[in-house]
This record gives structure tokens, sequence and C-alpha cells, in this order.
């Protein structure tokens, strides 16, 4: 197929990627975005603080324009985030332990609920694991502060029954390198998780490389371990640094490694254009500023 989106389909998968509802306006961004992607991810319009700003008050009306504009081309949706350290408004931070369980399983509920049926796949749990060589859980969360390592469980109890048929995902970055001790970390909490009957359908691997973080060569062996956890892998927020056929290769190498793992189902691109990555001097994307074909496209969609 000579789409992104047409040619993962043949293959049973997804090729997606991560907008900004502010530039929904933009003519070659849409067309771009409707030509070539079969999944949508909102940027940041699905975090704590953007649909729950202070306790119980809920705006979903950001976030339903990109929900709506998936519904209206048949697009899938990728759920992006309930419970994560970052972009929390203040006043979670500020709850007793009490107050903090109860309404983080209210956040799960009213989001899950208002986006039930829609969204394919929810990263109920961004990022709670630390880097560096430990392995443990990321101390600096307010979750993890007051709640303790039980509120992962918690959560995605509470996900399973907001929503039945969403997958539920474990989202994190640098898990991509299967010899590093973050990696072995959740990949000892799936391993419980699955041994236990905690509810858990998929791991999400962010896949955010540079040079300080290149595509590690044992990448498959990362996510065929995951998937003989028995869950599905996604490639979630995937952008690589670089220019030509470096980065044309690294892309080659991810994409590569999804095609090869039944449970890889799809793969979600950080962004539509270099020119609004988050790290745009690192042009890690597939289309240029001017929204032109890279090479890294070219290699992605003769291998896919
Ligand atoms: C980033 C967005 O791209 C930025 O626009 C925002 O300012 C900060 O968050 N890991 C994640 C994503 O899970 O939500 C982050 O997105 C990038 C790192």
């Amino acid at each position: 197929a000579s789409t992104l989106g047409a040619s993962a389909a043949e293959q049973g998968r997804y090729f997606g990627t991560a907008i900004a509802a502010g530039r929904m306006g933009e003519s070659d961004y849409m067309n771009v975005l409707n030509r070539e992607f079969n999944s949508i991810t909102a940027e940041n319009e699905m975090k704590w603080d953007a649909l729950e700003p202070s306790r119980n008050s809920f705006n979903f009306s950001t976030a339903d324009r990109i929900a709506n504009h998936a519904r209206s081309q048949g697009m899938m949706l990728r759920g992006h985030t309930l419970v994560w350290h970052s972009q929390l408004p203040d006043w979670v931070k500020n709850l007793s332990a009490n107050d903090m369980r109860s309404a983080m399983n209210n956040h799960i509920n009213r989001v899950m609920g208002q986006y039930r049926g829609q969204v394919h796949s929810w990263d109920v749990v961004n990022e709670a694991f630390a880097d560096g060589s430990g392995g443990g859980r990321r101390s600096e969360s307010p979750f993890q502060q007051k709640l303790g390592d039980g509120y992962i469980e918690e959560a995605f109890r509470t996900a399973r029954a907001a929503d039945p048929n969403a997958k539920l995902c474990y989202n994190d970055y640098n898990t991509d390198n299967w010899s590093h001790a973050k990696t072995q970390g959740v990949y000892r909490m799936v391993r419980d998780f699955k041994s236990r009957g905690v509810p858990i359908d998929c791991v999400g691997l962010q896949g955010h490389f540079n040079s300080g973080n290149p595509v590690p060569s044992n990448f498959q062996t990362t996510l065929q371990s995951f998937a003989d956890l028995g869950v599905d892998v996604q490639i979630t927020e995937l952008d690589i640094a670089g220019s030509g056929s470096q980065q044309a290769n690294d892309y080659r190498t991810i994409v590569q490694a999804c095609l090869n793992v039944a449970r890889c189902t799809g793969i979600t691109v950080w962004g539509v254009t270099d020119k609004y990555s988050w790290r745009s001097g690192d042009t890690p994307l597939l289309f240029d500023g001017n929204y032109n074909k890279k090479q890294a496209y070219n290699t992605v969609l003769e291998v896919l």
C-alpha cells in the first residue's frame, strides 16, 4: 500500500501519530494526518491537567475534538494517559493519601467513561519507574510517595472495570534496551501482574531515541520478552533524532523489530512534522517542516 496506515493495516497493525488540537486548523497538517495514519494519540489533551484542572471538574471539549476527528476518519484512538506524575495539577499533589486514592480512581472512571468504546488502548500508568541502575520506582511521583507501590495495581483494576474493552497498557521510556535495569524492573512488574491476575494487556515502549539513548541492537529481544509474558507490545511515542541514512536505518530497526514480533500490534510516532516536534532541534519525525517525506519515511514504508 502507498501510505503508512494502509500498509500497517495489511499486516494487521496500526501506524499512528500524536497530534495537537491547536494544529487542527492547518490544512497541510490535516492532509498528511488523514492520508498517512490510522491511529491518533492526543499529544497533551488527554493528560490530567488538561481534563481535570480542578477536583472533579472535567473539561473534555478539546480532547473531544481529537476523538471526534478520529471517529469521523475511521481512525483508531489511543488514550494517553491516566496516571502520571507529570502534567499533573497541584491540587492532586496536595491531597492526603485517602483523598489521592479516591481522586485517582475517580479520574480513571470519568475519563475512561467519556471515551468508552472509542479508545483501543489506554496508557493507564505512565513513567512510574526510575532511570538509573536500580530498576525501582520513581520516587518523585506523588502517587508513589503517598500510596506506595500498590497504586499501579489499583489503577489497572479500576481501569478494567471502567472500560472492559480497552487494552490496558503500562507505558515508559528508556525501556527499549533489554540489558537496562529499568527495562528489567518493568519486566518484573508485568510478570508479577500476570502471575497474580492483575489486569494488564500491553506494554508501551515510548521509543524516544537520540545520541544519548541510541536505538539498541537488542530491541527485538525486548519486545519479544515482554510479549512472552502474555501481553501485547506497542511502540507508543516513536521519534529518532538525526537525519539521512542514519535516521532511516534506525527507523528500519524499530519497525522491522515490531513486524518480527507477532504481539507488536502497532506503532505511533510522536508527531506529524519536525516543525512541531517536542524535540524540534532533533528533526526526529518522518515529515520535514514543509511536510515533505523524509528518507526515514520512505524506508518505513518500504519495510511495512
Ligand atoms: C510531551 C509533549 O510532546 C509536549 O508537548 C509536552 O510539553 C510535554 O509532554 N513522554 C510522554 C509524553 O509520555 O506525554 C510526553 O509528551 C513526552 C515524553
